[in-house]
């Protein structure tokens, strides 16, 4: 499975850098799939519900009152159905791209299967609403689609009167059958958002509205495209004739040919082969699951950081039932934690300058926990013989820390940068452990944790609890969020960031301390 997951996340984080460029982070569509997907079904909704108000369902009528809108009422009626299918072109596409770029990046692995396995029903649903709108327009089109998708229907043991009978001879269509097509157009869509709405169940802050300027954006770009190149539709249909050469929208039916190719029975074997794939996809192969965060009670005050920061809303507050003068304590779902750390780096005890023996804080994770992450801090400064010296804080899944490393870089790595309490940088700067910090992770927008990269830029900015002391010199602090594939040029900028640090006076290094006697001198 890795081999295809990674050149296709080489891809994405390639391209990703070229939109990062081209239209700042913040706005780089590529980051804003799902956000974007939400966008496109408001345009959708909003136009679908114009078209409705001027669309005739009896048989005969169908045809032309479409006709009427898409030309007597080209600036309105026109334009809404433009935007219809633009959009809904564009949602196939961004549901499509948001679903490889989740699989390359293995944002559906281990706990975090559940936005996978409810996005396969969405598939189908976005599907099932275009195949029906494209039904509606009762055009060439809308009869090869009628008695290919119905014939296909029929070829399931449920319906006991076959359904493609209606489209064989003109005169077995009556107006009820347009009636209930427009109903299922509207319901498959209304059943979308629901299974939507559950889709984002598991996620705390999901980010469903993209930044104003994409939104913006991204219409002008439909409303130019809805005038330049406006939706029309086909001959009217005609059940005397067999329809001819149709031209196909490619984006919902990319898969009619199959069935000039394949029979009917196969082509549902195939389409159950692949939904059961993809569903089966988050446990290809199982995942060796990190250990769930652990609540300290002795530890913990009951604030509620963990709650706010954790991106899988795995952490809950409960009244307290341990006696102790607060009113709330934190719990933690393990069915849902994927052990990113995040949780730790907000708890207000986790910070490494406290003489304890064994650090200790209020929600810790045990295959990472913050006493592990400041002996590996203290191992890592060590290593560093050559001024000026430079500590990295990385993340897994980001650039790997020995491929920075040298006599004056040094590296820890930690499941997500956002396990990274502010308080390290401080301690490590102020014990003199390095000349200066430096932050890596995953590249902007594409924190595999969703919003630790986000979290540790406000912690550090002090927008944000835990909050970096004023007293930590900024100058001494740089940060790059870089892809794994980006080691060459974050060791170019570590290089820039020690000739930095090079002008600046040089830090004396603590005296050698023997492991043991570590908790004794950090205080
Ligand atoms: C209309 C289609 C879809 C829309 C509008 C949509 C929307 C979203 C949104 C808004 C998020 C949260 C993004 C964030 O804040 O991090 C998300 C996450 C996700 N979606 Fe979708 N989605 C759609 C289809 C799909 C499909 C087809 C799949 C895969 C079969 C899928 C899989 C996922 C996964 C794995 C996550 C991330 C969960 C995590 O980070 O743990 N989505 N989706
Ligand atoms: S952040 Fe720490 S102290 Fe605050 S509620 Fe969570 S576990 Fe308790
Ligand atoms: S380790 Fe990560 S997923 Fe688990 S509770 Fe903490 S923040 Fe949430």
């Amino acid at each position: 499975m890795q081999s295809i997951k990674r050149p296709l996340r080489l891809a994405f984080a390639v391209t990703e850098r070229v939109f990062d460029r081209a239209f700042g982070p913040a706005w780089n569509p590529l980051h804003n799939l799902g956000a974007l997907g939400f966008f496109y079904y408001w345009i959708v909704a909003v136009s679908g519900i114009y078209l409705y108000i001027g669309f005739d369902t009896g048989v005969e009528r169908v045809y032309a009152s479409i006709e009427r809108l898409t030309h007597a009422q080209w600036y309105l009626g026109g334009v809404m159905r433009s935007l219809h299918r633009y959009a809904s072109d564009a949602l196939v596409a961004m549901a499509l791209l948001h679903l490889l770029r989740e699989f390359s990046f293995d944002r559906m692995r281990g706990v975090r299967w559940f936005s996978w396995l409810t996005g396969v029903p969405i598939l189908w649903l976005v599907y099932a609403s275009g195949v029906s709108g494209y039904w509606l327009v009762w055009d060439e089109l809308a009869q090869y689609i009628a008695l290919t998708t119905s014939e296909w229907l029929d070829a399931l043991p449920f319906f006991g009167e076959p359904i493609a009978r209606n489209f064989l001879a003109p005169n077995s269509l009556d107006d009820r059958f347009f009636t209930l097509l427009i109903f299922m157009h509207i319901a498959i869509p209304l059943i979308l958002l629901f299974i939507l709405w559950v889709h984002l169940q598991r996620l705390s802050k999901p980010r469903i509205n993209p930044p104003r300027g994409l939104a913006i954006g991204t219409l002008a770009m439909m409303l130019a495209l809805s005038l330049v190149h406006p939706a029309v539709s086909q001959p009217p249909a005609d059940l005397a004739k067999v329809p001819g050469d149709v031209g196909l929208d490619w984006f919902y039916l990319a898969a009619y040919p199959l069935f000039d190719h394949l029979s009917y029975a196969w082509v549902w074997g195939l389409a159950g082969v692949l939904t059961v794939g993809l569903a089966a996809l988050p446990w290809l192969p199982p995942l060796r699951r990190p250990r769930a965060a652990v609540v300290d009670l002795e530890h913990c005050n009951g604030c509620g950081r963990c709650v706010q920061d954790c991106p899988y809303a795995a952490v809950a507050m409960v009244p307290r039932s341990d006696g102790q003068p607060f009113a709330q304590q934190a719990v933690v779902d393990a069915a849902l934690c994927v052990g990113c750390g995040i949780c730790m780096a907000a708890c207000p005890p986790s910070m490494p300058f406290r003489r304890i023996a064994e650090l200790a804080t209020g929600i810790d994770v045990p295959d990472a926990s913050l006493n592990d992450l400041r002996e590996r801090t203290h191992a890592a400064a060590e290593r560093l013989s050559v001024s000026p010296r430079v500590l990295v804080f990385g993340c897994d899944c980001s650039v790997d820390m020995a491929a920075l490393a040298n006599e004056s870089v040094a590296g820890v790595s930690l499941p997500c940068i956002g396990a990274l309490p502010p308080s390290f940088v401080d301690y490590v700067l102020s014990r003199g452990l390095a000349d200066g910090v430096f932050l890596t992770g995953g590249s902007e927008g594409a924190c595999v944790n969703r919003l630790g990269i986000q979290w540790t830029e406000l912690r550090m900015d002090g927008e944000r609890d835990p909050r970096l002391r004023d007293r930590v010199p900024r100058e001494r602090m740089a940060r790059r969020w870089a892809a794994r594939h980006e080691a060459t040029s974050l060791a170019g900028e570590i290089a820039a960031f020690r000739a930095q640090l090079a002008t600046l006076p040089a830090i004396r290094p603590p005296a050698p301390a023997q492991p043991a006697d570590i908790r004794e001198t950090v205080a």
